[in-house]
């Protein structure tokens, strides 16, 4: 039996957006397995914990049979070595994103050079989306549904409910 190619998609996440769901489908058309790797960021402070994050992600690609979702903490290259992975399938929006997720995919080069980093072109219609947008929207009042998960929707409503009561 040949060896099974598997992937780590990993983010923050907080909260998973289309645009990321539309990077989670295509690349479970190319891997055999996917991994969501749900992690911190330590330029952010997330609204949601991570193990809501994991289980709103966990809803929200719950039909895709080879997609599993984990959370991790330190190394990225550690955790897709010990998933078996030996690719980093990241989205790629123009522009924005490029200088970052480059800098980032030469620095796990250095950390583990038989990791591989794969870009996937966001789809043109998520070109402007990403999970800060998304708060930002919803905390001016804006409608972000056709952006997110119903899951995330709901979550994200209940989370600005409670933050604005709080508030007052
Ligand atoms: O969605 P994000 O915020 O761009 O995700 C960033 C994340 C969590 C993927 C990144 O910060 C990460 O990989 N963190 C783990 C630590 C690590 O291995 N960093 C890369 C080399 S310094």
């Amino acid at each position: 039996m040949s060896k099974q190619r598997i992937a780590v998609y990993p983010g923050s996440f907080d909260p998973v957006t289309n645009g990321h769901l539309d990077v989670i489908r295509r690349a479970a058309g190319i891997f055999d397995k996917v991994i969501v790797g749900v992690g911190r960021n330590v330029g952010k402070a997330p609204l949601f914990t991570t193990e809501e994050r994991v289980s709103l992600i966990q809803v929200a690609v719950s039909e895709l049979q080879n997609v599993e979702v984990e959370s991790f903490d330190g190394m990225l290259v550690a955790f897709a070595k010990q998933h078996g992975a030996s690719v980093l399938v990241k989205g790629l929006r123009a522009i924005s994103d490029f200088e970052y997720e480059f800098q980032m995919a030469l620095a796990n080069r250095h950390l583990d050079p038989t990791v591989e980093t794969m870009f996937l072109m966001t789809s043109a219609e998520y070109q402007f989306l990403s999970s800060s947008i998304v708060k930002e929207m919803v905390r001016v009042g804006g409608d972000c549904s056709p952006l997110v998960p119903s899951v995330v929707m709901d979550a994200l409503r209940r989370s600005f409910d409670v933050n604005t009561s709080q508030e007052r």
